[in-house]
C-alpha cells in the first residue's frame, strides 16, 4: 500500500509582501505551526499574491481544484481597509460557510489583543477543500490555529 501525502495550501495575501518590499513572515509562521501539529506526511504549497480578489479566488480554487489541497490557510487581508478583501474571496469560491471558525478564532484573539475585533477571518468549504483565513500579524497564527485546531482534521475528514 502507498502513503499518500497530502497537500496543504499557504497563502499570503499582501501587497508588500507580493512585491518585495518586505519578507513574507506569515506563511513561513503557518508552515511551521503546521509542522509541529501534524503527525502524518504532508506538503506545503506557498503563494504569496496582492490583495485583489479577482487574484485571491483564483488561487484559492487552483490549490483547492488544481493543486488537491485538502486545506488551504490564508493570511492576510481580512481587515477593515480598502484593499483587505481575503474574506470575500473566500466566501465567493465556497459552497459552504463555517462561521464558527471566525467566531472562535476572533474570541480567544481578544483575550490578547482589541484589535482582533477588526478581522473579518472567516472559513469555508469548496467541494473537499476546507479554506481558512488567518490574520496577517506572524503573532496571530499560533493565536489562531490553537483555538480552532482541534476541528481541523474532523472536517477534512468530514468532507473528504
Ligand atoms: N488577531 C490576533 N490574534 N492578533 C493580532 O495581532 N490583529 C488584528 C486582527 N486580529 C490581530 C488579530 C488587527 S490589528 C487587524 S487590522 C485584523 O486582525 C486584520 O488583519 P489583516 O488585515 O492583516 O488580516
Amino acid at each position: 500500500e502507498q502513503s499518500v501525502t497530502v497537500r496543504i495550501g499557504i497563502v499570503t495575501v499582501s501587497d508588500r509582501a507580493s512585491r518585495g518590499e518586505y519578507e513574507d513572515q506569515g506563511g513561513p509562521a503557518i508552515r511551521s505551526w503546521l509542522e509541529s501539529a501534524l503527525v502524518s506526511a504532508w506538503e506545503p504549497v506557498a503563494r504569496v499574491i496582492p490583495d485583489e480578489c479577482a487574484r485571491v479566488e483564483e488561487t484559492l480554487a487552483e490549490l483547492a481544484d488544481t493543486a488537491g489541497c485538502c486545506l488551504v490557510v490564508t493570511t492576510g487581508g481580512t481587515g477593515p481597509a480598502p484593499r483587505d478583501v481575503t474574506p470575500e474571496a473566500t466566501e465567493a469560491v465556497c459552497a459552504k460557510l463555517l462561521p464558527g471558525f471566525g467566531e472562535q478564532m476572533r474570541a480567544v484573539s481578544l483575550r490578547h489583543v482589541p484589535t482582533a475585533i477588526l478581522s473579518r477571518q472567516t472559513a469555508g468549504i469548496r467541494a473537499s477543500t476546507l479554506i481558512l483565513n488567518l490574520p496577517g500579524k506572524p503573532s496571530a497564527i499560533a493565536e489562531c490555529l490553537d483555538a480552532v485546531f482541534p476541528a481541523i482534521p474532523y472536517c477534512v475528514d468530514l468532507i473528504g
